[in-house]
């Protein structure tokens, strides 16, 4: 009894056939980083008819792939918000052509919420309700009391840039490409993650679980190219520029450290889940990993292809299901909104 879901928040086109019991019989994901690359982030036009070319060829791989026909699919569960538009339009108007053809239900989920999700696909039953959830990615850096696959109530966050944004506008002015995480990451191998004392804005407020990342950045532009100094240095390079990523990416891992422990307190959760591109991060994992130790809670991190955007996360799609709600036709997308509640019809 398998299911169908689709991914076309951003700039990724994905599908994946997922069984009731949430094992993943195959996932496609493909990725448009190289033809976003040279703008140096995701340029939404482009993706859109990216999608658009992608979506029915990924689509047909994830079938092959499962070793099942479309007429096997019991339901569609698609990723309504948030995400761009016109990227968000082509996977919901895959989804309602296929569940209207097979007359089978049609899911919408919220894409921060899947996230989440995944690390009930990556650890089973290890993973448990209710938890505080950190969602850190491109567009989203967050901090939920998850109390059911569903129900995300949202604690705070970033208040500016996500820290996946952070990490993209960093590699950019190192001169290092799209997308920048890995990128930041691969750099700051061997680099002193002290060498530079990058600000940590709100770190130290205990009053609120809020982040913030535009300042960083900033900092981090003024040393590459400091004030007045024309004409514009080079990107730097060797020890320097393995130092500045080294020590940026730290400062996020500290920012978003700093706030987990608040919402740890504050919640009096054990199991902390994590999702999102930037907890591929190795770093930020070994961090979070030692601060699970120390506050003796349980953490759960999914493996990185289930971190960065997946369709095999769409499996929350079976929770609606299971509760008999679904959309009909009419299933709008939901791009702008930052939800702090999980996607419900
Ligand atoms: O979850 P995701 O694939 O898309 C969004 O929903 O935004 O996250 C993409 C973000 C990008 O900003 C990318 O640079 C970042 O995740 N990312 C990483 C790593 N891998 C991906 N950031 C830090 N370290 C990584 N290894
Ligand atoms: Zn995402």
């Amino acid at each position: 009894m398998p299911l169908l879901t689709i991914e076309t928040t951003c700039d990724e086109t994905a599908a994946a056939i997922i069984s009731k019991d949430r094992r993943v019989l195959s996932s496609v994901v493909a990725s448009q980083d190289e033809l976003h690359a040279r703008w140096g982030g995701v340029v939404p036009e482009v993706a859109s008819r990216a999608h658009l070319e992608r979506i029915i060829p990924v689509i047909d791989e994830a079938l092959v792939k499962a070793g099942i026909a479309i007429s096997d699919l019991v339901a569609v569960g698609v990723a309504v918000s948030p995400g761009l538009v016109g990227s968000l339009l082509v996977g919901v108007s895959a989804a309602k052509a296929i569940a209207a053809t097979l007359n089978i239900p049609l899911v919408g989920y919220d894409h921060i919420a899947a996230h989440v999700y995944a690390c009930r696909v990556a650890h089973g039953d290890a993973m448990q309700w209710p938890c505080v959830a950190l969602v850190v990615s491109g567009g989203h850096t967050s901090l939920f009391h998850a109390i059911s696959p569903l129900e995300l109530n949202r604690l705070g966050g970033t208040i500016d840039d996500a820290a996946g944004e952070a990490f993209d506008k960093a590699a950019a002015l190192l001169g290092l490409g799209y997308p920048g995480g890995p990128l930041i990451e691969k750099a700051a191998v061997g680099g002193r993650a002290d060498a530079f004392r990058f600000p940590r804005p709100l770190s130290s407020d205990r009053t609120r679980l809020d982040m913030s990342f535009s300042g960083l950045k900033t900092a981090l532009r003024y040393v590459v190219r400091p004030v007045g100094v024309d004409p514009v240095p080079p990107p730097p390079t060797g020890q320097k520029r393995a130092d500045l990523a080294a020590s940026f990416q730290e400062a996020i891992v500290d920012s978003i450290l700093a706030k987990l422990f608040l919402a740890i307190q504050h919640t009096g959760a054990h199991t902390l889940a994590v999702g999102g591109g930037v907890a591929a991060n190795k770093r930020l994992r070994a961090a979070i990993e030692q601060f699970a130790i120390q506050q003796r809670i349980r953490v759960l991190i999914p493996p990185p292809s289930l971190c960065t955007d997946n369709a095999a996360m769409g499996a929350i799609a079976w929770e609606r299901l299971e509760q008999g709600s679904v959309d009909g036709l009419q299933l709008d997308i939901h791009p702008g909104t930052d939800r702090t509640k999980a996607y419900r019809s």
